[in-house]
């Protein structure tokens, strides 16, 4: 057909953005879908909040239904967070024909391999490029474009809302409790922000990275971690005195063919690029055996950096080229041994 028919469920800060570019837009996702991508529903919780965006008549609805059960809709945006219902949406929207773009990293890590399993299943495809990293193309990156390689390590600032606070209290002597509160009003944070500055959502995605980079089944839960809600400012005035910043630095390493993974607050040496990530910025340092490192920087939370990267996937998934290949969704599925330990 000429034209791709997508449902928006949970228009909060991404849904928002994602709605924006598509309707503000339209020209530049018929290009580079070769078809018209049509934004049909939009679901919220509140039909009455303001959400910033002229949305055309029809499209906003408080009924998840109105998406399931309209057989004109192809591709569901999951954006509404949590494990619950979003778990259960997913899982009837791909019975109801349905392919998927997510951001929601924390559904993946949970579920990641029911739901790719089922996908599988089903035939359907699971898109979630923003699910690390927000607006770095990441995903695509360690899955396609570094596909040659045998990744050897990698290491990333991979929570732009801690890089924000850490960033904030250094350099501007900014308090604890006034930041996180900033980077809740930038958006940037997630509705509980516990998961982001005790490790939680880091160890999330690195888990995913995991998957993808070296094949390994990684319950988030057994990453050792820690995060910035224990941080003394002091730390930060001594590390800088000593030439060091601290960054809270997800890690994932294969040592004679295990694989180590630690979610930490880390000192870096000032000078490095790793150490100049700043605010809601993050990176990744990966190292192949072919390529050698690769380092990739951008902005990793906010509205219109993580909405660049959940349009991208729907176009891909419009034209039917997501970057997650059935071979790759294998490393999700509940069947596959473990690679972890294995160099091969
Ligand atoms: P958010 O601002 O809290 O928005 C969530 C939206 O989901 C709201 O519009 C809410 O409706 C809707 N919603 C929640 N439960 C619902 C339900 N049962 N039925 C219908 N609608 C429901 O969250 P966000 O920051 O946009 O994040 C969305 C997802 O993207 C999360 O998984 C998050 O981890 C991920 N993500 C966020 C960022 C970021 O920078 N914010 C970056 C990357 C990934 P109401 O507005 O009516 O309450
Ligand atoms: N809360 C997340 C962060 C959003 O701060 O990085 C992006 O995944």
């Amino acid at each position: 057909s000429d034209r791709t028919n997508v449902a928006i469920i949970g228009m909060g800060t991404v849904g928002a953005g994602v709605a924006r570019l598509l309707i503000d837009h339209g020209d530049r996702t018929a290009r580079h879908a070769g078809k018209t991508i049509w934004l049909s529903k939009a679901v919220v919780r509140d039909l009455s909040k303001p959400r910033g965006i002229d949305l055309p008549e029809g499209v906003l609805t408080d009924s998840i239904d109105d998406v399931l059960n309209d057989p004109e809709i192809d591709v569901v945006i999951q954006l509404m967070g949590g494990l619950s219902p979003a778990r259960e949406v997913m899982l009837r929207a791909m019975e109801a024909g349905k392919d998927i773009v997510t951001a929601n990293k924390a559904l993946l890590a949970e579920h990641g391999a029911e739901l790719f399993t089922r996908a599988r299943e089903l035939g359907r495809s699971i898109a979630f490029e923003a699910a690390v990293a927000g607006g770095i193309p990441i995903i695509a990156n360690i899955s396609q474009c570094l596909s040659a390689n045998q990744i050897e390590s990698l290491e990333g600032i991979l929570n732009g809302t801690s890089n924000f606070i850490v960033s904030q209290m250094d350099e501007k002597g900014a308090g604890y409790d006034e930041t996180v509160k900033r980077a809740q009003e930038l958006g940037y944070a997630e509705a509980d922000p516990a998961m982001d500055v005790d490790g939680t959502d880091a160890a999330q995605k690195l888990a995913i990275l995991s998957h993808l980079a070296f094949g390994a089944t990684v319950d988030w839960r057994d990453i050792p971690r820690s995060g910035i809600d224990g941080l003394d400012p002091a730390d930060l005035i001594y590390a800088r005195e000593l030439g060091y910043r601290i960054k809270l630095l997800a890690t994932a390493q294969l040592v004679d063919g295990e694989l180590e993974l630690s979610v930490a607050p880390t000192l870096v040496a000032i000078g490095t690029p790793m150490a100049e990530v700043r605010d809601a910025f993050n990176a990744i340092r990966v190292v192949g055996d072919a390529v050698g490192p690769v380092f990739y920087h951008g902005l990793g939370a906010g509205q219109m950096p993580t909405a660049s990267a959940v349009v991208a996937d729907v176009i891909d998934t419009a034209v039917g080229r997501t970057p997650i290949t059935f071979e790759t969704l294998e490393y999700f599925s509940a069947e596959r041994p473990p690679r972890t330990a294995q160099r091969d």
